[in-house]
């Protein structure tokens, strides 16, 4: 694998170890690209069968699941389905062997996603979601949090059902929908005033596979910038933060294992 890196990418992930290992603070802010190599598409990423005539942002809204509940209900249930059976990659491993590391050590990591997968849980990580959980529903209506189906219900060969997914609330009766942040939607209270203190405290934020389109999560960058924070980016392909110090473009699953490497080896 090491073999497939130019010279000068090694040297920037040097320079970003040494970087790392530098400095007390760090923050970490992953996106869809991390899991990408899981198997589980990006955002950006053109859907496929049954649903590459609609964009996510005409799925996940809140508009959206008043429209046409069916219809957004199933698209998350075939999203449960893609992600039911997928494992953690070198990535989510590398990022779970370093936070375990610093255990040890003075550094504090913190660590945030806006994915809705468990991958990073599934790899051993303490990880704060920004975006909610895939897994978890709650009531459209009177927001109680309730149970679904279990993950092992999800078979990847099984056909979405259109005419009988709808799950309705014991309480009120609403809805049931799942307790993800969608477009337009607030963000949870705690979870964002971990990723904002982070950002704003830590010395180096490394952002990891995310378009840094989205906000408020791609603001997070700018606000460690703003506190006089080094921003390090692994992603294989350009995005528009242009505060970045150090590029590192190449896909998570192989940085990342490399980057660990040569932190605990300093
Ligand atoms: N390693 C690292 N980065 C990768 C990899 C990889 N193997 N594969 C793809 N990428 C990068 C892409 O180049 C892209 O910049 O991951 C990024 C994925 O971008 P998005 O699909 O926009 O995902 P994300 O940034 O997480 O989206 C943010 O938007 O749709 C909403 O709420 C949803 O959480 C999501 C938010």
């Amino acid at each position: 694998m090491l073999a497939e890196l130019s010279p000068a990418l090694i040297a920037e992930v040097e320079l970003a170890a040494k970087l790392l290992t530098s400095k007390q603070h760090i923050c970490i802010l992953t996106g869809a690209g991390i899991s990408a190599e899981s198997g589980i598409p990006t955002f950006r990423d053109k859907q496929t069968g049954l649903w590459e005539n609609y964009g996510v942002e005409d799925l996940a809204t809140p508009e959206a699941f008043t429209r046409d509940p069916k219809l957004v209900w199933s698209w998350y249930q075939w999203r449960r389905q893609l992600v039911a059976d997928k494992k953690p990659n070198p990535a989510h491993v590398a990022l779970a062997q370093w936070q375990y590391h610093t255990q040890s050590s003075n550094q504090s990591l913190t660590l945030i996603t806006q994915n809705v997968d468990d991958l990073h849980e599934q790899a051993g990580s303490m990880v704060t979601h920004l975006h909610g959980n895939l897994w978890h529903n709650r009531c459209s209506q009177c927001e109680t949090a309730c149970q679904g189906q279990s993950r092992a219900s999800y078979h990847s060969e099984d056909t979405i059902n259109f005419d009988d997914t709808l799950m309705t609330c014991p309480h009120c009766g609403g809805y049931i929908r799942p307790d993800i942040v969608w477009f337009g939607e607030a963000l949870p209270v705690q979870a964002w005033q971990t990723a904002e203190d982070a950002a704003a405290n830590c010395e180096v934020f490394l952002s990891i596979g995310t378009s840094s389109l989205v906000y408020p999560a791609a603001g997070l960058a700018q606000l460690a910038k703003q506190n006089g924070a080094k921003i390090i980016e692994i992603n294989p392909n350009p995005t528009p933060n242009t505060i970045v110090d150090i590029t590192l473009a190449e896909k998570a699953g192989v940085i990342m294992p490399l980057l660990i490497q040569k932190i605990t080896a300093l």
